[in-house]
């Protein structure tokens, strides 16, 4: 699905991110399964993550970085037409977590709902609600990408636990004038062929959990992750060129990417196939793992507090998750 020539154009106002006090080391998931710091850094490049306390729900990390990025917007909660939030850890299966977040924030004139497409989720949520802004339906729109998948980890299974995170990341869209950063192409894409290599299977109406199955640790996410990987390359690489096409860029025209944060073996193949230099190439995953939907939203929040980026310069945003699915953006800031 893609698009290109929208009537209004629509710019990233503010962004906005959270993660849990709480930090898990390599080392100290060493002493809890049979794995060590020097596996896990170098098959994956995650140094530590951030775990949330047992009350604080995804809801609470959503509403936290949506503070910050409205600040840095400079808009009001009640001026939000919109609110989504991507996830596939929401506090509850309904209602959905973002109407959570509009009660936190008092928001009451938003409409808000919820996406589920793993890590691609806040890329679709962008695509939305930048569509949504562009046909005039909404003025502002706030998306959020969070999890707490902390909560959907076997802590007993090496091959996953070491892998995710808790965090939220935002941003706020909005109608741009001219002269201000637009966002100049979006791209997703889904292949439901592929259900099999990630997921949490039970929890859900095919598989509720009872107290026959409470042990199996079913309501956890479970992975093929030589197969993931290898689709998330392929997959990532050709929507990060369609939008970097579509926007009349090349790849030197670019000042930084910002990839979902799975792998860093994952990113420097991205960054090798589009011939951008690793330098040019966002990651913050050592210090904060795989937070799916949060993480290319923390990632861009970082990005544009540390000044990785500046006015006028063009930013990509890429990702893959679980469906499978992914997204692309090409952003003027
Ligand atoms: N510590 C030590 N050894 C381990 C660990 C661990 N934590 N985990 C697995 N191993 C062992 C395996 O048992 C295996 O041992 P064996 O050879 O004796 O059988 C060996 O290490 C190699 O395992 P592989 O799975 O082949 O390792 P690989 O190099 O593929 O790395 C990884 C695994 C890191 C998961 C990688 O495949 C990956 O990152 N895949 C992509 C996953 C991903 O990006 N998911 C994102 C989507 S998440 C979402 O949408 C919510």
């Amino acid at each position: 699905m893609t698009e290109t020539s929208p009537s209004i154009p629509v710019r990233i106002a503010g962004t906005g991110s959270y993660v849990p006090e709480k930090i898990l080391t390599n080392a100290e998931l060493a002493d809890r399964v049979d794995t060590s710091d020097e596996w896990i850094v170098t098959r994956t490049g995650i140094k530590q993550r951030h775990i949330a306390a047992d009350d604080e729900f995804t809801s609470h990390m959503a509403t936290h970085a949506a503070r910050r990025a409205l600040e840095q917007a400079g808009i009001a909660p009640e001026d939000l037409e919109l609110i989504i939030v991507a996830t596939i850890t929401p506090d509850t299966l309904t209602p959905a977590t973002a109407c959570y977040v509009q009660q936190n924030l008092g928001a009451v004139g938003a409409v808000a709902f919820d996406i589920s497409a793993a890590c691609s989720g806040f890329l679709y949520a962008m695509k939305i609600s930048k569509r949504l802004i562009s046909d005039g339906a909404f003025k502002n729109a706030l998306i959020i990408g969070a999890e707490k998948l902390s909560a959907f980890v076997n802590w007993e299974d090496r091959s996953t636990c070491v892998l995710f995170g808790d965090g939220a990341g935002a941003a706020v869209l909005t109608r741009a004038e001219p002269g201000q950063g637009e966002i100049l192409a979006t791209e997703m894409g889904s292949d439901g062929r592929l259900t099999h290599l990630l997921n949490i299977p039970g929890g859900g109406s095919a598989c509720p959990i009872t107290t026959q199955n409470a042990g199996e640790h079913l309501a956890t996410l479970a992975m093929l992750g030589k197969e993931v990987f290898k689709h998330a390359v392929t997959r990532m690489k050709e929507a990060a060129e369609k939008v970097i096409e579509r926007s009349d860029l090349k790849p030197e025209d670019i000042a930084c990417v910002i990839p979902h944060q799975a792998n860093l073996r994952i990113i420097d193949a991205i960054a090798d196939r589009l011939a951008v230099p690793n330098d040019r190439v966002f990651v913050n995953l050592d210090k904060y793992g795989n937070t799916s939907a949060a993480a290319v939203a923390i990632a861009l929040d970082e990005a544009n507090r540390t000044g990785a980026f500046k006015r006028g310069d063009h930013i990509v945003l890429v990702v893959f998750g679980a469906g499978l699915t992914w997204a692309a953006a090409a952003v003027r800031w």
